[in-house]
């Protein structure tokens, strides 16, 4: 089950823990307040897989009709079963359907392939972010 979830919704917390555990912790990150402050406007999308919370990503309004994809996380064990794409495709669908045309994503390398599938493509040079190496993706709607 696919899901947008709101501001205060009980939700958030769930998803919150889901990314720290796949997204921060194996590299002994956290999330700082300022970054947590910064997305109470995102839209939060969660999918649940056999009643668990298995997923989730986050979306940006960037201005220009572009919105910025982050923060996808689908468990570990539950990877390689289409859930990635679910998302993916929930969220382009919800981003056109609001006027967007364009979505752009910092993609870690590991996940470039993933994306690549899904119709996004590299623009520019590596960067490091979160001490990983990422590449700019980009997607019309
Ligand atoms: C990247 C991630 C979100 C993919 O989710 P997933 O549910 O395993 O992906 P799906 O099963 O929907 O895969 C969709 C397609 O991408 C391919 N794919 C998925 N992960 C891939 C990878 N790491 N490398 C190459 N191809 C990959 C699948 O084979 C599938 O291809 P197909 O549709 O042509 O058969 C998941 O592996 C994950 O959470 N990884 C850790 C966190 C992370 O790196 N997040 C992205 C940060 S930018």
């Amino acid at each position: 089950m696919l899901k947008w979830i709101g501001p205060g919704e009980q939700a958030r917390a769930e998803i919150l823990e889901l990314r720290r555990a796949v997204l921060r912790r194996p590299l002994g990150l956290e999330f700082s307040p300022q970054d947590l402050a910064a997305e109470k406007d995102d839209w939060w999308l969660a999918l649940w897989d056999e009643g668990l919370l298995s997923g989730c990503l986050l979306i940006r309004d960037r201005g220009q009709k572009t919105a910025q994809m982050r923060q996808v996380a689908v468990a570990e064990g539950r990877r390689g079963r289409g859930l990635g794409r679910r998302m993916v495709e929930e969220a382009e669908a919800l981003c056109r359907r609001r006027g967007f045309r364009k979505i752009i994503l910092h993609a870690r390398e590991d996940a470039v392939e993933f994306y690549r599938r899904l119709g996004y493509q590299t623009e520019g040079e590596a960067f490091i972010e979160i001490g990983l190496k990422h590449r700019l993706m980009a997607k019309g709607l």
